[in-house]
């Protein structure tokens, strides 16, 4: 399935309150599992989700920055949560909040990883989406996309310096 086809709708998808998106990758990203509350969230089957990278919810309005902070986090063994945007298959995007930590085999090596993700609270988007709007336009802002990263990196940098915050810090003053 070609995912960059997909166009966000404006309709917006909410998780419940109770419910939990999970999913497993391997060490590149790879899809290995998704749970019921994924496939229905990403409006695709199980066959169609599994062995998919997990780019295929991406939603063309997250900034790439947001990303890179992921997988800089999750590789180097450290968990992270964060805010993440998502696009169903049918249009439609949802927002979660994620938490994703890493596999490890007997040896310590990293195997895999996973995330749990819940329904964000209203007021956290509303903290969140100015931040990530003002990230996504610097990264649009420049022709040379990792001119556009490295921006959108200083930029998140001087944000949440200015209060003393880093992003794993920041999060939480957000969530209610
Ligand atoms: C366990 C795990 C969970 C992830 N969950 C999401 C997710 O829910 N949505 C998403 O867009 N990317 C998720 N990613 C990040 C993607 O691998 C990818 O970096 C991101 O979609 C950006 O894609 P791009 O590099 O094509 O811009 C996850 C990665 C891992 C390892």
């Amino acid at each position: 399935m070609h995912r960059s086809k997909v166009a966000p709708t404006g309709a917006e998808r909410r998780l419940g309150p109770d419910e939990l998106i999970v999913s497993k990758t391997d060490a590149k990203g790879i899809l290995t599992y998704a749970n019921d509350v994924f496939c229905r969230m990403a409006a695709m089957t199980e066959e169609e989700i599994v062995g998919q990278p997990h780019n295929i919810i991406r939603h063309p309005e997250m900034p790439r920055v947001v990303f890179k902070l992921l997988w800089d986090t999750i590789a180097s063994g450290r968990e992270i949560f964060a805010y993440v945007n998502n696009l169903g298959a049918d249009g439609a995007n949802y927002w979660v909040f994620a938490h994703v930590t890493a596999s490890y085999d007997a040896s310590g090596r990293i195997v895999g990883y996973h995330s749990n993700r819940r329904a964000p609270e209203r007021a956290a988007l509303d903290a969140v989406r100015p931040v990530y709007a003002a990230l996504l336009a610097e990264e649009r802002r420049h022709a040379k996309a990792s001119e556009g990263l490295a921006a959108s990196a200083a930029l998140l940098d001087s944000t949440l310096a200015s209060a003393g915050l880093a992003y794993d810090e920041w999060v939480w003053t957000v969530t209610p």
